[in-house]
């Protein structure tokens, strides 16, 4: 008898490894199950700090591990995901808010019935440079749906997962900031945003290289993180396509 396995359709991912056995030469990835609950990631750090790779590597396992989810792609910016032109669910550019407003009716069909759905998963690239593009009306009518989706998401099979630079309170109306399960900081975050995200830890939190920074989860058990470089871009790529297309 042949099997062919095309993934482990566990839920499990591994999105990148503890940086202090990583000092030691020891490998030990941190791994997520991701069928469990639905969960908020913020991503943030300094241009170029590493958090678009991050977010590439972390999407191309949930397409790879999580059965049959379907995932959305905001990219403002148009640049690091070009490659997914023409995929069903990717949004660049000014056509970000259609993405937004496409996922959003999503989530409140969801909510207003109870069944099992495949995941479905939110990447916003560069949040605050999508947001700040649109008119002061708007902005605030989409921060009301972004916490409202960060609220409620979470039984709906939903993960979101949003990178911004500086992830300013005022960015996430209503405290909404807080619902953030995951915040992962790379590089050299500032004093600022340290004391924004993880200010029980700032006594701790020191500069570190592009794609190595830190994580808690719930505020608690920072961890201090690499992202080790994808290897395969050809397949990261090829992974992500088919769940954006899905
Ligand atoms: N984990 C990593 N290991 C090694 N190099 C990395 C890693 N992550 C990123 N880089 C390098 O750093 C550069 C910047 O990475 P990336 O575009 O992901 O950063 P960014 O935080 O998204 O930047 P921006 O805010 O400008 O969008 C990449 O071109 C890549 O070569
Ligand atoms: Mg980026």
């Amino acid at each position: 008898m042949i099997m062919i396995t095309m993934n482990n359709g566990n839920g499990i991912i591994r999105p990148f490894v503890d940086e202090t056995f990583w000092q030691y030469g020891a490998t030990s990835w941190i791994e997520w199950d991701m069928m469990k609950d639905g969960y908020r990631f913020l991503l943030s750090g300094p241009s170029g700090s590493g958090k678009t790779t991050l977010a590439q590597g972390l999407l191309s396992r949930l397409a790879r591990h999580l059965p049959r989810c379907q995932i959305y792609i905001l990219d403002y910016k148009n640049i690091d995901f070009s490659y997914l032109e023409g995929a069903k669910r990717y949004f660049k550019h000014d056509s970000s808010t259609d993405g937004f407003l496409e996922f959003y009716d999503i989530f409140e069909t969801r909510l207003s019935c109870n069944a099992t759905y495949p995941w479905l998963i939110l990447y916003i690239d560069e949040y605050p440079s999508w947001l700040l593009s649109l008119p002061s009306k708007v902005q605030k009518e989409f921060m009301l749906k972004m916490a409202r989706l960060l609220n409620l998401s979470r039984a709906k099979q939903i993960h979101i997962c949003v990178s911004c630079q500086k992830p300013l309170a005022d960015l996430f109306s209503s405290g909404s900031r807080e619902s953030f399960s995951h915040n992962v900081l790379l590089q050299a975050p500032s004093k600022e945003t340290v004391g924004m995200l993880m200010p029980n830890f700032k006594d701790i939190i020191e500069t570190c290289p592009t794609g190595v920074g830190y994580v808690t989860v719930n505020d608690s058990d920072l961890t201090k993180i690499r992202v080790p470089f994808p290897k395969n871009i050809d397949a990261m790529h090829r992974d992500l396509w088919n769940a954006v297309n899905r």
